[in-house]
């Protein structure tokens, strides 16, 4: 369905922006789809891309083993766009020079654009770019023209027309270079002759008749945790297949407050979806009480959870599919995984491997943000659309050590100050996660002229990206205070407020 649209291709060569640039072309309404740099040359030509662009990478041309694709890309006749790194490949594939600076170019830094060229049209003489570079063109090869230079870099913008061959020096795709999407769209649409028909409408429309197509009256089967990722994938496979789909919903004890009835509110009550709503709080708790190791937790919490869903899916008969809420960056990521496994993660969608049946997996092409544009365009309520990631074994690695009921609801009340106030403030949506964690150590307190001997809350806000690495927010202190006030007034067994300000590395943004 997809490949009918006009398609721009992202060739990764390991770049930090890579997937930006990609979700960047989206948002100018072309679809994009990001490849590893050494994708055949066949695969390329099936896809009928309108144009290709070459992200950036750590590498230098001149490295042993350094990324290159095969020169006869250059020749298929579909322009191309190099950035960074993939605009010193093409100079240096071409017959041009690339040549190590002295010092890196590393920040903001102003590039006068000295030829009129439509890839720069409606720039000013002078524009702020993003740079990140150690080597630079030092000369081009025949045919190309300068178009922009910076004080250290000559030929910070370059164009042959007759080839279509185009870079820049820059990242066009980091909000800090002001005018970056102007140069995109420049190229998606002067250049490519790109229409601009990509949307999340259209991607909707055809999500819904593909899934309806491929089941037809059989079995789907959906693990609903209430956050962001399940809950989109379940409303557009209802919205393809109605009474065909059933979302198994394990309350596993540790949700926020409020969250396991607003799932059933939202699913059952407002959208009519076949909801087999599990309370397995007993279940886990029992198994739980008093494990304190993370590790531990996390395994019995992860097992629990296959078992339980294996004993809902049995009751429902045979199932012939089962809706994941696997993303594009997952997607792009599985296959080039190496990272050092830091936590064993529980994904809550984490199934039994003996299970037959298909994967449906509707948001495989989408990024985090366009998750949510579908997810407000099926009318998810905004709660759910901007809720912050929570882990899947939830409040049980925010509450250090052993955990009990008197300690969950301890937490749950303290988590909802801090929500509410982050949202009172416009900050909720800003950051990448803010909660709350519950130590297992008592603090002396002075209360009313009482001693007072309880559990301190630990607040936590980060922002992050990717949660790769995460910085501690600064916020107001006028914003702490009032949610420290709260905290201790409001809920009890808790005399004290403790702000974490530690970043990852080299701390983890959970606690356990
Ligand atoms: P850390 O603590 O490793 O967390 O910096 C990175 C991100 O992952 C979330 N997280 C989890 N998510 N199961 C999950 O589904 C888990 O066991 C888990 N542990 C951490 C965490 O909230 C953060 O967004």
């Amino acid at each position: 369905m997809v490949q009918e649209h006009e398609l721009v291709l992202v060739l990764d060569f390991g770049g930090q922006y890579s997937q930006l640039i990609a979700r960047r072309v989206r948002e100018l309404h072309v679809y994009s789809e990001m490849l590893p740099y050494n994708t055949s040359i066949e695969k390329i030509a099936a896809l009928k891309p309108k144009g290709i662009i070459f992200s950036g990478g750590p590498a230098s041309v001149y490295a042993k083993n350094a990324p290159a694709i095969d020169k006869r890309i250059l020749e298929m006749g579909i322009p191309i766009f190099g950035i960074c790194y993939g605009l010193q490949l093409l100079i240096y594939m071409l017959g041009g020079e690339v040549i190590r600076a002295d010092k890196r170019e590393y920040g903001k830094a102003m590039v006068n654009f000295s030829a009129s060229h439509s890839l720069f049209s409606g720039l000013e003489d002078k524009e702020q770019c993003w740079m990140s570079h150690g080597d630079y063109v030092s000369s081009v090869p025949e045919g190309f023209i300068s178009c922009g230079y910076t004080e250290d870099t000559p030929f910070a913008a370059v164009a042959n027309e007759e080839r279509k061959v185009y870079g820049v020096q820059f990242h066009p795709e980091v909000k800090h270079t002001i005018n970056g999407m102007k140069v995109l769209s420049n190229f998606l649409f002067n250049i490519c002759g790109c229409s601009g028909e990509w949307s999340m409408g259209s991607f909707i429309e055809e999500q819904v008749e593909e899934i309806r197509n491929r089941v037809g009256a059989k079995k789907v089967l959906c693990a609903l945790s209430g956050g962001v990722d399940s809950s989109v994938a379940a409303l557009l496979v209802h919205k393809a297949v109605g009474d065909s789909l059933t979302c198994v919903y394990v309350d596993h004890g540790f949700m926020r407050k409020g969250e396991s009835e607003q799932v059933r509110g939202t699913f059952s009550g407002k959208f009519g979806i076949n909801l087999d709503f599990v309370d397995a709080r007993e279940r886990f708790m029992s198994k739980i009480a008093s494990v304190s190791d993370p590790e531990t937790k996390r395994k019995i919490i992860g097992n629990e959870f296959i078992r339980v869903f294996e004993d809902e899916a049995k009751k429902l008969g045979k199932i012939d599919y089962l809706v994941q809420g696997t993303l594009y960056s997952d997607v792009i990521e599985s296959g080039t995984g190496t990272a050092a496994t830091i936590k064993s993660h529980h994904n809550v969608g984490g199934l039994p491997e003996d299970m037959e049946f298909e994967l449906i997996e509707p948001l495989r092409l989408l990024f985090k943000d366009e998750v949510r544009i579908v997810g407000r365009e099926l009318g998810l309520p905004e709660d759910i659309v901007s809720r912050q990631p929570f882990p899947g074994p939830g409040l049980a690695v925010r509450i250090i050590g052993d955990i009990t009921e008197e300690k969950l609801d301890t937490l749950r009340e303290a988590d909802a100050i801090i929500i509410e106030e982050m949202k009172k403030a416009g900050l909720y949506e800003k950051l990448w996660q803010t909660f709350a964690v519950l130590p297992s150590i008592k603090t002396v307190g002075v209360m009313g002229d009482e001693r007072t001997y309880a559990y301190p809350i630990v607040l936590r806000a980060v922002s992050s990206e990717d949660a790769m690495t995460a910085d501690w927010v600064r916020l107001p202190y006028e914003l702490l205070e009032i949610i420290a006030n709260r905290i201790v007034n409001e809920v009890e067994q808790i005399n004290r407020v403790v702000y974490d300000i530690t970043s990852k590395p080299p701390g983890t943004i959970e606690w356990e």
